[in-house]
């Protein structure tokens, strides 16, 4: 009998929750209840990915694009960050789990800034798994702001320095980016570290998104060869 290859984990997944307008849109809701579903959906997912031993989940939860939105969706948006980090955080705790914030805060209300920096530290000493809310985020202005950085600070750029100045920094590059709803593009997510990160794109829109979708695209990942600019093994002779 054929003997099965064990699943190859990932150690940092980057995950663009895309389609909740839509999910939303097809039920005839507004389109903050589609935000409402996938914000259920990620935690179903965070859940998941730490059992299946992922060290690190980046989930691309508000970008800079997406400040200019209706003022009413920003502040359902705004309202989940409060739901999520009054409340659901405490569960990840309990699990050895700790989140981290990516993005540029100065521009959210200030109560949700609070909640945002307290939910990073409280987080646990030594977490098996970290949830990383990128909000705010976009990676041209990360890779500016990091040029800008080391300009003013007389760094040299060099590989090991520069991904000290990024958002990221003391994070392993993802080595998947998975896309929900049907875009097959990275929308300023983490331009600078997805260089060799594997690509995984599907049309289910987010709220629908479940860890049975999620293993579907860890599985292809791990039947990937990933050769980081190399010819593939026994190709040359
Ligand atoms: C893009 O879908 C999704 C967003 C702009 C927001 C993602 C936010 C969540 C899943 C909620 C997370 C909540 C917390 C507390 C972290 P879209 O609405 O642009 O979809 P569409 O392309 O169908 O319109």
């Amino acid at each position: 009998m054929e003997k099965k290859e064990p699943l190859k984990i990932p150690a940092h997944v980057g995950l663009i929750m895309d389609g909740n307008g839509r999910w939303a849109k097809k039920r005839h809701m507004p389109r903050s209840l589609g935000h409402n579903a996938g914000m259920n959906a990620m935690i179903k997912l965070a859940e998941h990915a730490s059992e299946l031993g992922i060290k690190y989940l980046t989930v691309y939860t508000l970008s800079t694009e997406n400040l200019s939105r209706p003022q009413d969706e920003l502040d359902g948006l705004f309202g989940l960050f409060r739901s999520y980090f009054t409340s659901n955080v405490k569960k990840l705790y309990k699990k050895n789990a700790a989140v981290k914030i990516i993005g540029d805060l100065t521009v959210l209300p200030e109560d949700v800034q609070s909640l945002l920096k307290d939910g990073e530290s409280n987080s646990p000493d030594g977490a098996q798994f970290t949830l990383v809310f990128a909000i705010n985020y976009g990676a041209r202005s990360e890779i500016r702001r990091a040029v800008k950085l080391a300009a003013e600070n007389g760094i040299e750029p060099t590989e090991e320095n520069f991904e000290k100045l990024l958002y990221t920094a003391g994070l392993p590059a993802p080595d998947l980016i998975i896309r929900t709803g049907g875009e097959v593009r990275l929308s300023n997510f983490l331009l600078y570290q997805a260089a060799y990160a594997e690509l995984y794109f599907t049309e289910v829109l987010f709220p629908d998104f479940t860890p049975k979708e999620f293993d579907k695209a860890i599985k292809e990942y791990s039947g990937r060869e990933r050769r980081y600019g190399k010819i593939q093994e026994g190709a040359n002779g």
